[in-house]
């Protein structure tokens, strides 16, 4: 695949199943991106160093996917200006709760676009980036619309028993 323009990171393999969501729908779309563990508490310089790098080298906006005391869009956000979306996994004691209020809560400066818990979350935020990434490419708002378009025709077509 050519050169990311959608960064995906997540805190750890064991988000990868949600945030397979994300990945599957950009890849739908064919928007080249790529998918790394970064976690924000146990790798905190590798992953400040990816973000802090990302723009130079074409990535236009970051997917954070994180659980628990979900810090990592938060601090993705903090070393960059690209638009970073965030995902709140699902389960754990308060079964995702407590990540969505961590990344959705930011203090004002620092923006953290928040989206749903858990797989729809995750897919949104790849809609999302694809209509950000759409303002300057049209082929990408054509896909989009047509998504859209397939979307509500089998909405119309369902048939009820
Ligand atoms: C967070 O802690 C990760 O994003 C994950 O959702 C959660 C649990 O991580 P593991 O203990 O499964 O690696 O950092």
């Amino acid at each position: 695949m050519s050169k990311p323009l959608v960064a995906v990171i997540m805190g750890s393999k064991s988000d990868w199943e949600t945030m397979k969501n994300a990945a599957d729908t950009l890849a739908e779309f064919g928007v080249p991106h790529e998918c790394r563990v970064l976690s924000a508490h146990r790798v905190p310089k590798p992953l400040a160093e990816y973000v802090t790098r990302a723009e130079s080298r074409g990535v236009e906006v970051i997917i954070a996917g994180a659980g628990g005391a979900a810090h990592l869009a938060g601090v993705a956000a903090a070393h960059t200006t690209l638009p970073v979306l965030g995902v709140p996994m699902e389960g754990g004691a308060l079964k995702g709760m407590d990540a969505l209020l961590a990344t959705v809560q930011m203090p004002g400066g620092i923006p953290v676009g928040t989206l749903a818990i858990g797989g729809a979350g995750a897919k949104n935020a790849a809609l999302l980036a694809i209509a950000i990434l759409a303002n300057s490419r049209p082929e990408v708002r054509v896909k989009l619309k047509m998504f859209r378009k397939k979307q509500s025709d089998t909405v119309l077509a369902e048939k009820l028993p």
